[in-house]
């Protein structure tokens, strides 16, 4: 095992806004029994004793079980505890939006994950409870089995009713205080907010609401917030992206001869004209040379590039070229609601597969999200999460199934505030083609008010000897704050799921505020 997992609890320390000790009130543990769910639901009530499909004592404490959010709505959490307590809390959302947090729980950093379309959880060695507890709530409900009265655990997708992203700031606000009102020991050392993809917009939004409460302050200390391959509306989500980028990643990554990239810059009006959304329209000639080049591209998994797994018949997963798209305005989020009634929405889809001899980005074997929802769907495991047996189990990856609205118009907003008060990880797998590392990197280098550049890019390395992790850019705020953007190399979308190793030690050195250099 790295040397630095060793270190966790000191690099916490150095975590500059860290509070030992604040005030709780005083929990009264109620010992109410199991077949009630919310009302009367507790810390001990909520304890994970075994899982299905692990056979043994669990690698740490875990509890899940539902807390009322907002009146009349159930959020559905689990709690896995660091090895060396007391720790900080990483509270994760997922993204989507409507993405379930179990993902990220169960299949990029918890504990005990899956590896591959077997229904088997496997002890994870580079799991974040190494550096932190880590907390994932299924938001909004109806997600995951979080649910909404008076559907009740059975309901569909429309049951809570209409979401934004001002909403759903405000039920995820709400499901942390009465989770830290559930743990409080654990709460007391703070929560660093994190997410991935949609929870690029969730995880800042949220911190902004959190933070700005003077009146009724959280009953924890904000520490932190990281966001993984994030949407960050206006500059990408929810708007259309200049082809430009696009056309770097396909370029770079071995997808187009140089000859089509130089007729691409010459049709297309060079740089300058590429950045522009318009540019297909604009110049003559560049429509075509981008649709050529975007057959010759061929098709790739719109979350990781070298990813060798069949995921025919989802069609969000499915091979796609991303090229042609990119180049016409993407009104994906806009064009919410996409409300398809569940007897109409498409079958699922038949399980993932390597071809022959294939494997997904970074070695991670096909198949553990196929293998995480027929786990979810057994009586077993919903016994094992204390959730009623009823529970529908509802995800809906971008937003499909339920009435969610893009609200959130200028992310770029909230972070250049919050970069002034806290520290801020923005990080990007550089093998993921869909939310790649050249958008995030524009924005973050140039859509941040407030900042300035300490360190330019340079490597960081796992082990501060010669493997490398990805490139750092650090910032400096005027205020109390830092911005960090790390990139991943070889990393698609899911980076803890691609990349374990290399997210942990990610993690670990942000929180710690040191990168690891090359050794000489
Ligand atoms: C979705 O919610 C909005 C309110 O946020 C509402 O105006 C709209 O009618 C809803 N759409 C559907 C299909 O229910
Ligand atoms: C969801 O359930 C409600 C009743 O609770 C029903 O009216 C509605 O048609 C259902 N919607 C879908 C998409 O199945
Ligand atoms: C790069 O980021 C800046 C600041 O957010 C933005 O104005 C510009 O449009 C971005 N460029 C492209 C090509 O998206």
């Amino acid at each position: 095992m790295a040397p630095f997992l060793l270190s966790q609890s000191m690099a916490l320390l150095s975590l500059p806004l860290l509070v030992l000790c604040f005030l709780i009130s005083v929990l009264v543990v109620v010992d109410a029994s199991r077949s009630s769910f919310s009302s009367s639901a507790s810390a001990s009530t909520d304890v994970v004793t075994s899982l299905p499909g692990f056979t043994g004592p669990l690698p740490t404490r875990m509890w899940s079980g539902l807390v009322e959010s907002l009146p009349g709505m159930h959020s559905h959490y689990i709690l896995a505890e660091c090895t060396a307590p007391p720790c900080a809390t990483i509270a994760w959302f997922q993204g989507g939006p409507g993405a379930s947090s179990m993902y990220g729980m169960f299949v990029e950093f918890g504990p005990l994950v899956f590896k591959g379309s077997d229904v088997k959880l496997n002890v994870n060695p580079y799991s974040w409870t190494h550096l932190a507890n880590t907390l994932v709530i299924d938001s909004p409900p109806p997600v995951g089995f979080s649910y909404c009265d008076p559907a009740g655990p059975s309901g569909n997708g429309t049951s809570c009713g209409p979401w934004d992203d001002a909403s759903t700031a405000s039920v995820n606000d709400a499901a942390l205080r009465a989770w830290a009102k559930r743990h409080p020991q654990h709460a007391a050392n703070g929560l660093i907010i994190a997410g991935e993809s949609y929870a690029g917009v969730y995880v800042p939004t949220l911190v902004k609401r959190l933070v700005e409460n003077v009146h009724d302050p959280p009953p924890f200390k904000v520490l932190g917030a990281a966001v993984g391959d994030p949407c960050a509306p206006p500059a990408v989500c929810g708007v259309g992206n200049a082809p430009l980028f696009h056309v770097l990643f396909a370029h770079g990554h071995g997808q187009m001869s140089y000859k089509n990239f130089e007729a691409i810059m010459n049709a297309c009006g060079g740089l300058s004209g590429l950045a522009r959304l318009d540019a297909p329209s604009r110049f003559d000639g560049c429509g075509d040379a981008l649709k050529r080049a975007d057959v010759d591209a061929g098709k790739v998994y719109p979350y990781a590039e070298y990813d060798d797994c069949n995921h025919a018949g989802d069609p969000f997963r499915r091979r796609r070229s991303l090229l042609s798209e990119a180049s016409e305005p993407r009104q994906w989020f806009l064009r919410r609601p996409s409300i398809v009634p569940l007897e109409e929405q498409p079958p699922p889809p038949p399980p993932f597969h390597a071809y022959p001899g294939g494997v997904a980005s970074g070695g991670a074997p096909c198949g553990s999200l196929r293998a995480l929802g027929a786990w979810l769907a057994e009586a077993e495991t919903k016994t094992a999460l204390n959730v009623p047996a009823t529970s529908n189990f509802f995800e809906c990856d971008n937003g499909g199934g339920f009435n969610y609205t893009l609200s959130e118009k200028n992310v770029l907003a909230i972070w250049s505030d919050l970069v002034q008060r806290m520290p801020v990880l923005v990080y990007n797998g550089d093998t993921d083609p869909g939310l790649n590392f050249y958008v995030t990197q524009n924005w973050t280098s140039k859509g941040i008010a407030g900042i300035v550049e300490r360190e330019a890019w340079r490597p960081w390395t796992v082990d501060g000897n010669h493997r490398l992790g990805g490139f750092v850019t650090r910032y400096a705020s005027e205020g109390a704050g830092r911005f960090d953007f790390a990139t991943i190399h070889g990393s698609g979308h899911m980076v803890p799921a691609f990349k374990p190793v290399q997210a942990l030690a990610l993690f670990e050195q942000w929180m710690s505020n040191a990168f690891k250099r090359y050794a000489p």
